[in-house]
């Protein structure tokens, strides 16, 4: 399997982070959208997308990759965030972009998140909030996540 990870980390370089965990776990490499030609893309089985959370939504870098690319049959796909709260209820963060990869012709089999150092305005007053995260903990969750679509893209 020919994986590739494309992620944007500009914050505090949180997702960059877990990026390079999966990145390791899956033998794939990391790159920045603007490092990659997304006609590359065609050469892998599996890409990932992932990056912050910033107003609800991924970091516009990534999501303009994303809509810039050409509707085409296509391998597999995963979705990865770092962010101050989880991906969940009407906070589905996820959502949109999972969309998207499957308006683009992706199947796009599951998505991961972690808490991160969120630094947003209101939580900037008080030093930010989860601090010290992505820590070993999650890093380690994401290792073990990563195994796991590893294994069920093999079965
Ligand atoms: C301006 C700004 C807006 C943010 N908005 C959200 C948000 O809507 N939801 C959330 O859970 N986290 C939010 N965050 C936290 C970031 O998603 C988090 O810090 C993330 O780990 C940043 O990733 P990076 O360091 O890889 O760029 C925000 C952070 C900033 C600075």
């Amino acid at each position: 399997m020919k994986a590739i990870i494309v992620c944007t980390s500009v914050s505090h370089g949180n997702t960059q982070r877990v990026a390079d965990v999966l990145g390791e776990v899956l033998a794939a490499r990391v790159v920045a959208p603007d490092h990659i030609d997304a006609a590359e893309l065609a050469g892998y089985d599996l890409v990932g997308f992932g990056s912050g959370i910033f107003l609800g939504k991924f970091h516009a870098q990534l999501r303009e990759f994303v809509e810039a690319l050409p509707q085409a049959q296509r391998g597999k796909a995963f979705v990865f965030a770092t962010s101050g709260f989880p991906d969940a209820g009407l906070q589905r963060f996820s959502r949109p972009l999972v969309n998207q990869l499957g308006q683009k012709g992706f199947d796009v089999v599951d998505t991961f998140s972690c808490r991160a150092f969120d630094t947003y305005a209101p939580f900037k007053l008080v030093g930010g909030i989860r601090k010290g995260r992505p820590d070993a903990s999650d890093l380690a969750a994401a290792r073990t996540w990563a195994e796991g679509l590893r294994a069920g893209i093999a079965r």
